[in-house]
């Protein structure tokens, strides 16, 4: 018999193709009909009781199926969780009703400290246990699976004892949470630790991959960083498709933080895309997954 699962698996089908939510995009998105079949948008600009933000993610969420992104839960921190914070986050749940709610792999400040970036953890047995029942206590409170997302590095702990990959896919297991894929973070990591980054994809578990992200980053030569400031590069699209050869179709999305684009050219490199995963995976798609 199979174990009761509180919580549904996977959002199925995948939602398609979709973009970050930006503010230089409302007005574009309202007055036509952009060729996106969803919006992620960051959690944090939304923890409000009002105004013009809200004002116009719910015009947009009368349209769009959304997903809610979020960089404050700082899950791998040994500080107590934000029970405030996860509070909000479940009241703009409530009211918007997002296909799913991510944050990351990471940790971003201790004693009331804040550093504003997402770092990456020690992959030891003492952080997976740490991290497995914090996750666990967040999907309680938030009333579903979480999805979390790898994180790009440029230093490691020499505590570690797992790799990433081994420590992402056994932390899923043990939380019983979902994966969100950021495909050139793996890249970014890989150039930089001097990993394969197939290595990395295929020890993923493709069952409780719920979405991918795409971005672009910036070559130092010796380094790579994670700037979300570039269209998706060659290499990245190539781990895209062997990615999507391993999750099956999966929800996909361009994810640009700083010189934002119009909307029309996201929509272009989202088109990108799309026409990937149709050669990649074919018609009819189909995926093997974890069922509700
Ligand atoms: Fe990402």
């Amino acid at each position: 018999m199979r174990p009761a699962r509180p919580f549904p698996m996977l959002t199925r089908p995948p939602l398609g193709f979709g973009l970050g939510l930006r503010v230089d995009h409302y007005e574009a998105i309202l007055a036509g009909s952009p060729p996106v079949d969803w919006f992620e948008v960051l959690t944090e600009n939304y923890l409000v009781g009002g105004g013009k933000p809200l004002h116009y993610l719910t015009r947009i969420r009368e349209r769009y199926p959304v997903a809610m992104h979020g960089v404050s839960l700082s899950i791998g921190s040994s500080a107590p969780l934000d029970r405030a914070y996860l509070k909000a986050v479940r009241s703009l749940a409530d009211r918007i009703e997002p296909a799913w709610i991510s944050d990351h792999l990471c940790w971003t400040g201790i004693a009331g400290r804040n550093t504003h970036d997402l770092l990456p953890l020690p992959y030891t047995e003492e952080a997976l246990a740490h991290v497995a029942a914090r996750v666990r206590e967040v999907q309680d409170v938030l009333g579903r699976r979480i999805l979390l997302e790898n994180v790009s590095s440029y230093v490691s702990f020499h505590d570690s004892r797992l790799s990433e990959w081994e420590f992402l896919a056994e932390l899923a297991a043990r939380a019983d949470c979902l994966i969100l894929l950021d495909v050139n973070n793996i890249y970014v990591s890989a150039v930089n630790h001097g990993f394969d980054p197939l290595t990395y994809l295929h020890a993923v578990p493709a069952e409780r991959v719920q979405q991918i992200h795409l971005a672009g980053h910036e070559d130092h030569g010796d380094y790579l960083v994670d700037t979300h400031d570039h269209p998706v590069p060659d290499p990245v699209w190539r781990l895209y498709a062997a990615a999507l050869r391993h999750v099956g179709p999966v929800s996909t999305m361009i994810e640009r933080d700083d010189h934002i684009p119009p909307l029309e050219e996201l929509c272009a490199e989202l088109g990108e895309a799309r026409r990937l995963a149709a050669r990649t995976l074919g018609e009819p798609q189909r995926r093997t997954a974890l069922s509700a």
